[in-house]
């Protein structure tokens, strides 16, 4: 993926994630703040992947600008701090108080975090305008390829309920759920396939 692609595929997800239930217990403000502020949040954590992480996205033209898939090979999980300017742009961009509440809201989900090796999905957001045509299917489903081909198991976490179904339907299960901001958090867990 090349520069510009990343940048779209930051926005795209920026997007995605505007209207999640801890993308606005943490940024507050409005939609537009959200989204702005996400593209910070998408950026550094594409600068932080670097060449680590398999990112997928859909395989149309301009997929980058639809949404895309981010997922840590096992021993991937954290992600070490992006590159300098990267995180300075991260900084200034969110704001103390977002800084904060998203720093509560990691340190919470990475204290549950499972310590056996396991595949981590990082981030799959589809753009709003592009939902319901199997794009996000389709990405989870490439994905787990490459996880069942290493007998790998995998693991997430999410904040809509709506998803349960969709990522039950993939395999996976629901190991626990917690609050965090207020925000109801589903862990979920999929065994090697
Ligand atoms: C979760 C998400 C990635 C799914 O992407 P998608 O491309 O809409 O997924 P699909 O079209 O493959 O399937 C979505 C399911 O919702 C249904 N759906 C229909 N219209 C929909 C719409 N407008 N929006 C969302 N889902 C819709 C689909 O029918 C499908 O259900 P089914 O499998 O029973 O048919 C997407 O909703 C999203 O980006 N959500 C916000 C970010 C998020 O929560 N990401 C997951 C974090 S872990």
């Amino acid at each position: 993926m090349d520069a510009s692609e990343a940048l779209e595929l930051a926005d795209s997800l920026a997007l995605a994630f505007r209207d999640n239930p801890l993308n606005r217990a943490v940024i507050r403000g409005s939609a537009a703040r959200r989204v702005r502020s996400n593209r910070y949040g998408m950026r550094a954590t594409l600068a932080a992947a670097g060449g680590r992480a398999t990112v997928l996205v859909p395989a149309i033209q301009a997929g980058a600008g639809l949404g895309g898939l981010i997922a840590l090979a096992p021993g991937g999980w954290p992600l070490p701090p992006p590159p300098v300017f990267a995180q300075l742009e991260y900084w200034f961009g969110q704001g103390f108080g977002t800084l904060r509440r998203w720093g509560k809201a990691y340190h919470a989900l990475a204290e549950l975090h499972p310590t056996e090796p396991h595949w981590y999905l990082q981030l799959l957001g589809v753009a709003p305008e592009a939902r319901g045509r199997g794009i996000g299917a389709g990405l989870l489903e490439a994905w787990l390829e490459d996880v069942d081909r290493e007998g790998a198991s995998a693991y997430l976490e999410t904040d809509r309920r709506e998803n349960l179904g969709f990522y039950n339907r993939a395999g996976f299960e629901v190991v626990g759920a917690e609050e965090i901001l207020g925000t109801p958090i589903w862990r979920m867990g999929r065994p090697p396939h």
